[in-house]
């Protein structure tokens, strides 16, 4: 039935932008939706009534409706790994137990911040934030979106293990007033326990006595914290069924919360429980994440696109597009459907963009002219993050709206090189304002976003084995023990490291 679904979609009318807004006079009522101070423009794609409702179809014949609920009810969902997926637990939607623990959780949360604060612990005003993946960029991401810049800790957050971003944190670190925190569910991973020992070193050298007394761990594996020296009453646990990727909302989130007042991170709690509603209550065709997740198979199935951009025009959001390559395309970026036959359909697109206007200047030319049809999604902020002249706030929105427009309409010409197409499609999204609260939506919105894509496409969004390969090769050539690998991997290695390495 669900092909007969898909069959039905691919021969739907395919009419263009402005032929969609001529035949409907109410467009904008029905593809505009306002939630949780977000205000999402699908008018600009070429999805009308029918076509929703066609989505709609295949949702129900996908059993969307169970799935949302065994999601948000703490179900088993993560059938490869035997698990649920439980983020939205931490924001007070699921299993009732799962919703406690994670309330209680975060009190260990709230109460070890407010003993660092107190200074017990130590003078502080710096803090390390190690981490990778899920691990950090959230974390990265939430700071640099909502820093006022006159916050008592000063936070850096580093990921790689190429010691060029370690190095000048700690060149600018004092280090007898440095809080080290370890960022890793599994507390196992190679780049983040490089990181940390590179820091206690770094603190010893600096003459701290006590090196492990200034770490605080954020793990869903306490036990291995405490292995690698952790303090037991400076650990704060957060559950495994939480994914690394989804994990911002857990105790990974303790440096954000401890920067800038855990009141914040309550709001971005409270922010994202306000989407989870939504998602959970709302019919489809009213319903954010859902219509979102119908512009992306639309795009991706029908007319065949591979990526999708993302432009945040709102210099507080630049980091936006990195988090949600790892939110999309970790978690949809799979070839086999949940019960391991192969995907007929495309998986996740290619995620990528920028921040506006700078993107304009660099990237928009292909999106205006290029061979490749590229859905973007523009995102906006109505109230301005400076106190700047006017000016620059109004060009900025002005910028982005026109851009759409742009995309949208084109330009005939009778010469090739400067005609535009045109229907080229955009989804905006305005936040009437920057604040935690709207940011939690926003990400709870991307979150069952890329729910849903999955359910659509029956796989798994919550494992992420494709990553496990690469880690494992990394292990073989370290270990160097005489299993040679591919001749061009082994020159690489003759040619970095000198013969005989
Ligand atoms: O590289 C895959 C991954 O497992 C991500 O899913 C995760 O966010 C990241 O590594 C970091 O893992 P951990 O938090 O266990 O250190």
């Amino acid at each position: 039935m669900t092909s007969g679904h898909w069959r039905t979609i691919k021969a739907l009318p395919q009419m263009s932008l402005t032929r969609l807004f001529d035949k409907d006079n109410n467009r904008i009522a029905h593809l505009g939706l306002e939630q949780a101070g977000i205000y999402c423009d699908f008018s600009k794609t070429h999805l009308d009534e029918e076509a929703v409702q066609a989505f709609g179809k295949l949702a129900d014949d996908m059993k969307l409706s169970d799935k949302v609920k065994a999601l948000l009810s703490g179900e088993v969902v993560n059938n490869s790994e035997g698990r649920a997926a439980e983020h939205s637990a931490e924001r007070g939607t699921g299993n009732p137990a799962s919703v406690e623990n994670a309330r209680a959780l975060h009190q260990r949360m709230k109460s070890l911040i407010e003993v660092i604060d107190s200074g017990v612990l130590g003078d502080f005003t710096q803090i390390i934030h190690l981490g990778i993946g899920g691990s950090a960029l959230g974390p990265k991401m939430l700071h640099h979106a909502l820093k006022l810049g006159d916050e008592k800790y000063e936070l850096a957050v580093v990921s790689n293990i190429d010691g060029v971003a370690l190095e000048p944190v700690l060149e600018r670190f004092t280090a007898a007033k440095t809080l080290l925190v370890i960022a890793s569910k599994t507390f196992t991973t190679a780049e983040t326990l490089l990181n940390a020992q590179a820091v206690l070193d770094w603190m010893r050298e600096e003459g701290v006595t006590d090196p492990m007394g200034q770490v605080v761990a954020l793990t869903a594996a306490p036990e291995q914290a405490v292995e690698w020296g952790v303090d037991e009453t400076r650990i704060v646990p957060f559950s495994e069924t939480v994914g690394g990727r989804y994990s911002l909302w857990s105790s990974i989130g303790f440096s954000v919360a401890l920067t800038l007042g855990y009141a914040v991170f309550e709001d971005l709690l409270a922010g994202a429980e306000v989407m989870d509603q939504h998602f959970q209550t709302a019919p489809w065709d009213q319903n954010i994440p859902v219509l979102a997740a119908f512009v992306d198979q639309y795009y991706t199935q029908v007319r065949g696109c591979e990526t999708r951009a993302v432009f945040a025009y709102d210099e507080r959001l630049r980091l936006l597009p990195d988090y949600l390559q790892q939110l999309e395309m970790e978690s949809n970026g799979k070839s086999v459907t949940l019960d391991g036959a192969p995907l007929e359909l495309q998986s996740s697109p290619i995620v990528w963009g920028g921040v506006g206007t700078d993107a304009q200047h660099a990237v928009f030319q292909l999106l205006h002219q290029g061979s490749h049809l590229v859905p973007v999604e523009f995102l906006a902020v109505v109230e301005p993050g400076d106190s700047l002249d006017p000016a620059h706030h109004q060009g900025l929105l002005l910028n982005c709206f026109a851009q759409g427009a742009a995309l949208m309409a084109g330009k005939k010409s009778d010469d090739s090189h400067r005609n535009y197409p045109g229907d080229r499609p955009s989804v905006t999204i305005l936040l009437e304002d920057l604040n935690a609260r709207t940011l939690g939506a926003l990400l709870a919105f991307y979150e069952h976003r890329t729910f849903v894509n999955a359910a659509l496409l029956d796989i798994n969004p919550f494992d992420q084995f494709g990553v496990e390969l690469g880690k494992q090769m990394a292990g073989k050539l370290a270990a160097d023990d005489g299993n040679q690998l591919d001749a061009s991997t082994e020159e690489l290695k003759k040619r970095a490291f000198g013969p005989g390495q």
